[in-house]
Order: C-alpha cells, then structure tokens, then sequence
C-alpha cells in the first residue's frame, strides 16, 4: 500500500472543492489517498471515500493562541493526518525543529498521524545527510518517530520541475530507514507528476508521494491514483 498525499497550500476554493470532492471520491484504488486542503474548506470533506489531513496546526489544543487551529478541533472535522514542517512553514514562517518537535507530541497524543517534512535546500545539496539529521535529531534524542510519516523533500524540488535523481531518492530514503531506525513508512515529495509518479513509486523504500501543484490538476491526480494503482 503506498501514500498519496495533495498538499493543496493556500490555493482552492469552494468550487474546486466540490469538483475535486465529486471527482477524486470516485477513484477506487488500493492506495491511501490523503487530502489537505485549506482549514476553511475540510467541510467539503465529510463523507469523503479516501482520507482527509491538514496542512499545519497548533501544537496546543486550546488557550489564548489567537489565529492558530487546534489539532482537536481538526479530529473532529475527520483529519487523520497533519503536516507538520512543511519547508514553506520553516522558511517563512520560521517554525523551529522545536515547534515541530511539540506539534508531532500533541499529534501523536490525539492519535492523529503526523506527516513530518524534512529536507535541504539548494545551497546544502552535498550536505544532505547533516541536514536530515539537524531536522530529526530532537526525535531521535527524545522520542521517536515511530508513530509518523516522514516525508523527504528537497526545498529545490518542491514546484520547480526539478526532481533528484531515482538513485538519489533511493538514497536519502534509504538512509532515513536505516540510519534513523524508524520502523515508520518514508515518501518523497518535489515535483511528482503523471510523468514520474509511477518510477518514483517503484524505487524500494518509497511508501509514497506528497504532490503539490500536480493535484491541484484533478484530471491529472485522478489519473496519478488510477496509474499507481497496481504499484
Ligand atoms: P510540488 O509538487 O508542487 O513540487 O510541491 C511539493 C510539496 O511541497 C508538497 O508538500
């Protein structure tokens, strides 16, 4: 069973919604599809035949954090899964492994799935080892990740068209599974489309695929869900 994760960002509306509902609930596969679409629109999402997350949360269930989403109140809208530490949240808004680290133990606690996105950007390509282990070495020191999704992507990746190599991906997934000991599933996320989905899927420790902008093209997505089908 491999995952299927459209991160939406800050981009849909009501409409799309309900068009992407209609046509994407429809799609029958043996793959876990997982939706993240903005707070405002997880409504459109009730009764949805696949699966339903978010994109971010607070890492505190209720008080005075003006402007923040408690991860309660997304269970009960039926999110499974939450993305914590998406590159977009640690550059612009300066979210800390810290943050990050708080969020996965509130997640964890409530029983929803956290969906951790780690990754180096284009000046730490050679260094991408380091990197990983900057951004997991509170999980790894002080809990563990046993309960999570990890989901690799470089930050030169993401909405660029550019992807790592196979044997790249094959690399850095690999070393998450075995230097990290994480017994949880790892994905690749950075410019997924129709065209590459299938070999990035077939690369061995890849359990998934976080797509952005390819899924916001539902004729596209829907036919991303149908080709994996048989991976
Ligand atoms: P793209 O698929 O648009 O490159 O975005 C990837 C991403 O950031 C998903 O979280």
């Amino acid at each position: 069973m491999k995952f299927l994760i459209s991160n939406w960002k800050m981009n849909g509306d009501v409409e799309f919604a309900e068009n992407f509902f209609e046509k994407i609930n429809s799609v029958k596969t043996k793959n876990r599809i997982i939706v993240c679409p903005p707070f405002p629109l997880l409504y459109k999402f009730q009764n949805f035949a696949h699966s339903l997350g978010s994109q971010n949360c607070s890492a505190k269930t209720n008080g005075a954090f003006t402007g923040e989403v408690s991860p309660l109140l997304l269970k009960d809208f039926g999110c499974e899964y939450v993305i914590i530490g998406h590159s977009e949240r640690r550059r612009m808004f300066k979210e800390s492994d810290e943050i990050i680290f708080a969020k996965y133990n509130t997640l964890v606690e409530l029983g929803i799935t956290p969906i951790v996105c780690v990754g180096e950007n284009e000046d730490e390509k050679s260094e991408w080892r380091e990197v990983l282990l900057i951004q997991l070495h509170k999980f790894m020191n002080d809990g563990n990740l046993s309960k999570a999704i990890i989901a690799y992507e470089p930050v030169w990746s993401i909405g660029s068209g550019k992807t790592p190599t196979m044997d790249e991906i094959y690399k850095v997934l690999n070393f998450l599974k075995e230097t990290t000991h994480f017994s949880c599933p790892t994905i690749y996320g950075g410019s997924v489309n129709i065209n590459n989905i299938e070999d990035i899927l077939k690369i061995p420790p890849v359990d998934g695929v976080l797509i952005g902008g390819a899924s916001l093209r539902i004729a596209e997505f829907s036919k991303m869900i149908q080709s994996s089908s048989q991976i």
